[in-house]
């Protein structure tokens, strides 16, 4: 990210500590980025633990300040738990939460097997719940302000054709911030996400376009009333306003950042109903091959 495009004073998140899930790559990296340039400790968690590190270890030369990697899997409540202990006990009190750890694929609903629903819906429906939820606990046990963003996509408005269990999962975690947003709120917790539209990454371009077309079509822009895709410092300023203090009264809202597309043409995969059997079955073989190859690097 070109950090001079950030839009915030120096400082700004300084005494801030931040847990970015799945900050290793991708949305979570720039995030994590942008709150370290402006002073926030970060911590970035995801499976693969060797590229967390790489992350963190990148961060740092670049800007210096604080990102402790750790490697955890958002799905087990148990092994939240132990990293926020350790979280705790090491460096302090969280004081803000990123839920951006996702996993999503493209398929023909009738296609998916009960494993494929729950590869998904473990992690962003459940895995948001227990990260939120045990970071929450201690917020209000220990008489602390707290702050969470979730990073959604613009289908919880208006449902996601060929990705329906994370649709189904994100349109939850769009519920869980209205929600904690009014149940929490007297705790001095606030609760807001965000609705990305589209941000080019390796991770979900694997598994949303894995065919060359398709990743041309996204990456053009063409379908986009401005005519391009997301630029990375876009989102991050968005994320630093929710995130760093200033504007507290912001509480219970999503926010799209889509350069239109949703309101224009819904943003979601509605064109592969053109798709048959073929498509299908080589875009199934293209995105297993970048889940065997992220798989392999995983560490927890
Ligand atoms: C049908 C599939 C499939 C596919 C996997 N499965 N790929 N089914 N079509 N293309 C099935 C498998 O066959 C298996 O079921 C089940 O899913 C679990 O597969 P695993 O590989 O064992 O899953 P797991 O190791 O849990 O990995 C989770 C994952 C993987 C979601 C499948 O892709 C992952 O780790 N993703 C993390 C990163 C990610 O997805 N990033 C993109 C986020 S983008 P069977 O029954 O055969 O055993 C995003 C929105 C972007 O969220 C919006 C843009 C506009
Ligand atoms: P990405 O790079 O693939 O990011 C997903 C991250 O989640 C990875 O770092 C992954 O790390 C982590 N993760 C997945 N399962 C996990 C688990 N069980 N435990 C811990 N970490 C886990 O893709 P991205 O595009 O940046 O997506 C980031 C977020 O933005 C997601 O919530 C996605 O839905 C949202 N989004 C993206 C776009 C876009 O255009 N890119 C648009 C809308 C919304 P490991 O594999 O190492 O665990």
């Amino acid at each position: 990210m070109d950090t001079s495009k950030l839009m915030f004073r120096d400082g700004l998140m300084k005494g801030e500590r931040i847990l970015v899930t799945g900050g290793g790559t991708g949305l979570g990296r720039e995030m994590a980025e942008g709150f370290l340039k402006l002073g926030a400790e970060v911590h970035i968690c995801g499976r693969r633990g060797g590229v967390c590190e790489e992350t963190a270890g990148e961060l740092m030369e670049l800007h210096g300040g604080k990102v402790v990697p750790h490697g955890c899997d958002i799905r087990v409540a148990e092994a939240i738990h132990d990293m926020n202990n350790e979280i705790w006990a090491k460096d302090g009190p969280l004081t803000g939460l990123v839920n951006n750890a996702a996993g999503n694929f493209i398929s023909r609903t009738e296609d998916l097997s009960i494993r494929g629903f729950d590869a998904i819906s473990n992690i962003v429906f459940r895995g948001s719940f227990y990260m939120t939820q045990d970071i929450g606990k201690r917020w209000i046990e220990q008489k602390l302000k707290g702050n969470v963003i979730s990073i959604l996509t613009t289908w919880v408005w208006n449902g996601g054709p060929f990705v329906v269990p994370s649709a189904m999962s994100k349109a939850a975690v769009n519920t869980m911030t209205q929600s904690l947003a009014v149940e929490w709120g007297r705790y001095g917790l606030r609760f807001n996400a965000i609705a990305p539209g589209p941000f080019p990454t390796k991770g979900a371009w694997a598994r949303l376009s894995p065919d060359a077309e398709g990743a041309k079509r996204m990456d053009s822009g063409a379908a986009n009333p401005m005519g391009r895709v997301g630029e990375m410092h876009e989102l991050v300023n968005l994320a630093v306003f929710l995130m760093a203090p200033g504007a507290e009264y912001v509480n219970g809202q999503t926010i799209a950042i889509d350069g239109a597309m949703y309101n224009a043409s819904g943003g979601n995969f509605a064109m592969l109903t053109q798709w048959g059997d073929e498509q299908w079955a080589a875009a199934r073989s293209a995105i297993e091959a970048s889940n065997a190859e992220d798989k392999a690097k995983r560490t927890v």
